[in-house]
């Protein structure tokens, strides 16, 4: 397949999973919480939802505006917002996976590795584009980008699972559901990777 035809059914499939992560976020305010623990905390709880759709919104349009010429004022100023949101998104991710896994130890363990590499994205994100370093910036908001859309992939693999489960126990929804994060997030990096190098700024990466 031609790169510009690839390029297009990924732009399908991104588009796709960015609508449904946001959906799914949504979501959230209308059925019961799965995890007590967003009750207890909902302040962070809040920040990291709220945020995290924001981002979710605007980010798709980060990646688009740079190729429209008059673009690069609203690119800066969003780009900018985003970076923080994005932040707070990624600290309070960690803190969640530390004070109210859903699925325990494990959880804290592998979520928040996840995290820690969203922050370092978006950390790197913001020193390459201070340092005008033009296509690294790119690929550290793709991988960013790729693990803030892990949360559409998780939900994707995880429902139908769970709805072809008979009488699942509190413990099986606990393992299926960090062992769906831990496959959408590893999936999503992996292919994050996969598409910076296959379309890596022919130019010097500076
Ligand atoms: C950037 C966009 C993101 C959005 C819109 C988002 C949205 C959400 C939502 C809606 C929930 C509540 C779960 C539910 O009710 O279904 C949640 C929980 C959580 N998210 Fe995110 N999230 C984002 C990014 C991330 C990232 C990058 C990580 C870590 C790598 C992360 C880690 C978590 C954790 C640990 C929880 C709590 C899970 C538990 O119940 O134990 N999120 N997120």
């Amino acid at each position: 397949m031609a790169l510009k035809n690839r390029r297009r059914w990924w732009r399908i499939l991104v588009g796709s999973l960015t609508i449904a992560g946001i959906g799914f976020s949504v979501l959230h305010y209308w059925v019961d919480p799965y995890n007590p623990g967003f009750l207890k905390f909902t302040t962070l709880t809040n920040l990291h939802i709220i945020l995290g759709i924001i981002y979710l919104v605007l980010a798709p349009f980060q990646f688009l505006s740079i190729a429209r010429p008059g673009w690069m004022k609203y690119h800066r100023w969003v780009g900018r917002l985003l970076l923080s949101f994005a932040l707070i998104v990624g600290v309070t991710a960690f803190i969640m996976a530390i004070v109210i896994p859903f699925s325990g130890l494990i959880e804290s363990i592998i979520v928040s590795f996840f995290s820690l590499i969203f922050i370092w994205s978006i950390i790197q994100g913001f020193i390459t584009i201070r340092a005008k370093k033009v296509a690294l910036h790119r690929e550290w908001m793709i991988r960013a980008f790729s693990l803030g859309i892990g949360i559409a992939s998780s939900r994707l693999i995880f429902l139908p699972v769970y709805f072809s489960l008979i009488n699942p126990t509190l413990k099986d929804i606990k393992i299926l559901f960090i062992t769906c994060f831990t496959l959408a997030f590893s999936l999503h990096l992996i292919f994050a990777e996969l598409w910076i190098r296959k379309t890596r700024l022919k130019k010097a990466r500076g």
